[in-house]
């Protein structure tokens, strides 16, 4: 019998712009990908939909936990930026048009940071890449609160309620694996 995925609680203070209404939704969004995912595991037939669960689930994970404890800022010292990371490359990259994930994952292989597009869930996840950085670009995470139109200023709130230490802290241990 295979391991059941869990579904983690996270601690999310009152956020710039994005209303703890869109949260506690978007909140069971996510609850329903770990039940998805879950069912799908206990499944005789193998499910070809089990990528977008899968994901659909981890890249939330991130997401939310980017918000914990939190908006502390991106300093110039900050190890992210000495590796190269672009935060204005990236916001451009979250305005690519559809619904998906703007990430930054760390490539074990080549040893360097990659900024990525990622189509629904699962469409373009780089394969042996680790996730660093990921931003919600579905329109539930931000329409209620922004409008079709506010979508510019959904991805700066996002920055100005991220906790970068928590993002610094996914690029350390994803280094040392
Ligand atoms: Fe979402």
């Amino acid at each position: 019998m295979a391991k059941q995925f869990e579904e983690k609680k996270f601690n999310i203070p009152k956020l710039k712009g994005i209303s703890e209404k869109t949260i506690e939704e978007h909140l069971k969004l996510y609850a329903g990908y770990v039940k998805n995912a879950n069912t799908m595991l206990e499944e005789k037939e193998y499910n070809r939909r089990f990528s977008f669960e899968f994901n659909g689930m981890r890249n939330h994970e991130i997401y939310f936990s980017h918000f914990e404890g939190g908006s502390t800022p991106l300093t110039t010292g900050s190890p992210l930026l000495q590796a190269g990371f672009d935060l204005e490359k990236f916001k451009t990259l979250a305005l690519t048009r559809g619904v998906g994930w703007a990430m930054l994952v760390w490539d074990p292989v080549s040893k360097q940071l990659l900024n990525n597009w990622v189509d629904e869930q699962h469409l373009g996840q780089l394969n042996s890449c680790i996730p660093i950085l990921a931003l919600d670009m579905w329109e539930h995470s931000f329409v209620a609160d922004y409008q079709p139109s506010g979508k510019k200023q959904y991805i700066e709130d996002f920055f100005a309620n991220l906790n970068w230490r928590q993002v610094e802290e996914n690029f350390s241990n994803a280094t040392q694996k």
